[in-house]
């Protein structure tokens, strides 16, 4: 049977991961958080001092770089650093790492070979517009910034983290902007995906929305 692909885009906080998660387990299929890649790019270059500035510095990086994501795990040259990808240096750091077009090359090459070997959901900025076109299923999940900056408020204050709610937003709206303005494979909605707002739906409605269109 042909392998399934599942493309779950959007801005940052829209609820990607949350939902791609769920419908991986629902499905019985393989979940890659593409974005966790460009993280894991991004906390090597900032564990070796390199200048995210210097283009020529992180792309001879990422060529030296193994990077994998399995059973819900990321791996840098080996290690986990599923922790490690989330800290708010790496998250400031990381729209300017991933809009480099020859660390993108490096990444989606990853994720296509994931992707034909299995049956997969991805989420992503790309991946319905770039990295896989022809994919079986595309949605866009969207959100106002006021809603995406709780949600990640939330999430670290829940951790432990102390952050101020207004700069979580602002940091989310930078972020779609350098995601949405870089010249190559930009932050897109494709022409063929199903937008989906979640703003003030519950997981388990987004969940449903997904699923009543795949089955
Ligand atoms: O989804 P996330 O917040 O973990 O993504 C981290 C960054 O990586 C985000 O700023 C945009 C970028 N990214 C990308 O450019 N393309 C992808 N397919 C996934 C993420």
């Amino acid at each position: 049977m042909k392998n399934l692909v599942i493309a779950i885009d959007g801005p940052a906080g829209a609820g990607k991961s949350t939902i791609a998660k769920i419908i991986a387990k629902e499905l019985n299929i393989n979940y890659i958080d593409t974005g966790a890649m460009y993280r894991a790019v991004t906390l090597k270059c900032l564990q070796n001092n390199i200048n995210i500035e210097d283009e020529a510095a992180v792309i001879k990086l990422a060529k030296e770089t193994e990077i994998d994501f399995r059973d819900n795990n990321i791996y840098l040259d080996g290690n986990i650093v599923n922790e490690e990808i989330r800290s708010i240096e790496v998250t400031s750091n990381v729209s300017n790492v991933a809009k480099i077009k020859e660390v993108r090359y490096l990444m989606v090459d990853v994720q296509r070979e994931i992707g034909t070997r299995n049956s997969v959901i991805l989420d992503g900025r790309d991946i319905g517009s770039y990295v896989f076109p022809n994919a079986d299923y595309k949605f866009f999940l969207i959100a106002t910034p006021e809603e995406r900056g709780s949600r990640r408020y939330k999430e670290l204050t829940e951790k432990g983290v102390q952050v101020k709610l207004q700069d979580v937003i602002d940091d989310i709206i930078k972020r779609d902007e350098i995601d949405s303005s870089r010249e190559f494979a930009p932050l897109v909605k494709a022409e063929d995906a199903i937008e989906i707002d979640t703003t003030g739906k519950s997981i388990e409605d987004v969940v449903n929305s997904v699923l009543n269109r795949i089955k």
